[in-house]
């Protein structure tokens, strides 16, 4: 058993990203230790993102929680198909112990037995934890199959723009994008139901931020989804009810997932800003080492 449990960012002006994500996104104060901040959704993990202050935009990890025998199998599995392997023990106020693994394009991926939980709170606006993080690759299908191969992770569909990956039954944890360049494509953070989805839209729109892109229910996954442009560069998303799947789920291609003319969701309500979106999906980048994680 594998959980999606947090992104770890480093960025200049951090303190400006805690506020949005404090007073506009809904996520809650998880404290501050040294110069990184930790915020919390309403769910029962410590922490989902976490700021370091630094010089560049990067992500320093993607970090899942497993049991130890799973991280056992992941460190050997991964060393053998030839990736770095670090053991790492938890600095951050979510405790744990494992190893990170670095892909071939950079990510690093954090895995961590032995974490904390924290009691949840109540309030269906706010996220509850993270649903997904997208990458852009520059080559998705090498990435997506290392991920199976290394990580124990499953090819859910494909599409012509993207990998979807699973490590556990919901549809996607992860997905590949096939961007040509490596760099983080947006963190999506999973609402209680679709009314908490709208009113976290309601809740940016108070603030002056229309969505890039939806409101809308995607295909693969079927999650409803609504993307901002954050104003410290990443793209975030609010989603909810995307798609429990059985493990003989049947591989979607690219040819099953076509949408008729001008449709880009199943609903045909959603409308997206591909030049802004684009530019703001190569924002942040991997970081080159792992010291810092
Ligand atoms: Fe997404």
């Amino acid at each position: 058993m594998i959980t999606l449990r947090s992104i770890e960012l480093t960025l200049p002006n951090a303190a400006a990203a805690r506020d949005f994500f404090l007073n506009r996104w809904g996520l809650a104060d998880a404290g501050i230790v040294g110069v990184t901040s930790y915020l919390r959704g309403s769910g029962s993990f410590p922490y989902l993102v976490s700021l370091t202050e630094g010089e560049a935009s990067h992500v320093l990890s993607t970090t899942f929680e497993a049991d130890s025998a799973t991280i056992d199998a992941i460190r050997l599995a991964a060393k053998t198909s030839g990736l770095m392997v670090v053991d790492t023990v938890s600095r951050d106020p979510g405790a744990g112990q494992g190893i990170l693994v670095r892909l071939p394009e950079g990510e690093v991926f954090r895995f961590l037995s032995g974490t904390t939980r924290v009691d949840p709170i109540a309030g269906r606006d706010l996220p509850v934890k993270l649903t997904h993080v997208v990458m852009n690759s520059a080559d998705a299908e090498a990435t997506a199959e290392m991920a199976e191969r290394a990580l124990g992770f499953k090819v859910s569909d494909r599409t012509r723009g993207m990998v979807f990956v699973r490590c556990s039954a919901s549809h996607h944890s992860v997905a590949f994008a096939r961007a040509g360049y490596p760099s983080l494509n947006h963190i999506a953070f999973e609402m209680e139901d679709m009314d908490a989805v709208m009113r976290g839209i309601g809740r940016m729109r108070d603030h002056g931020a229309a969505p890039a892109w939806g409101p809308g229910r995607h295909g693969p996954g079927a999650n409803v989804y609504a993307y901002f442009i954050s104003p410290f560069g990443a793209v975030v998303e609010y989603s909810t009810a995307v798609e429990v799947i059985a493990d003989d789920y049947p591989v979607g291609s690219p040819q099953d997932w076509t949408w008729p003319p001008n449709r880009i969701d199943q609903w045909g309500i959603s409308d997206k800003d591909f030049g802004a979106l684009a530019k703001a999906e190569k924002v942040f980048t991997y970081a080159p080492l792992l010291e810092k994680v």
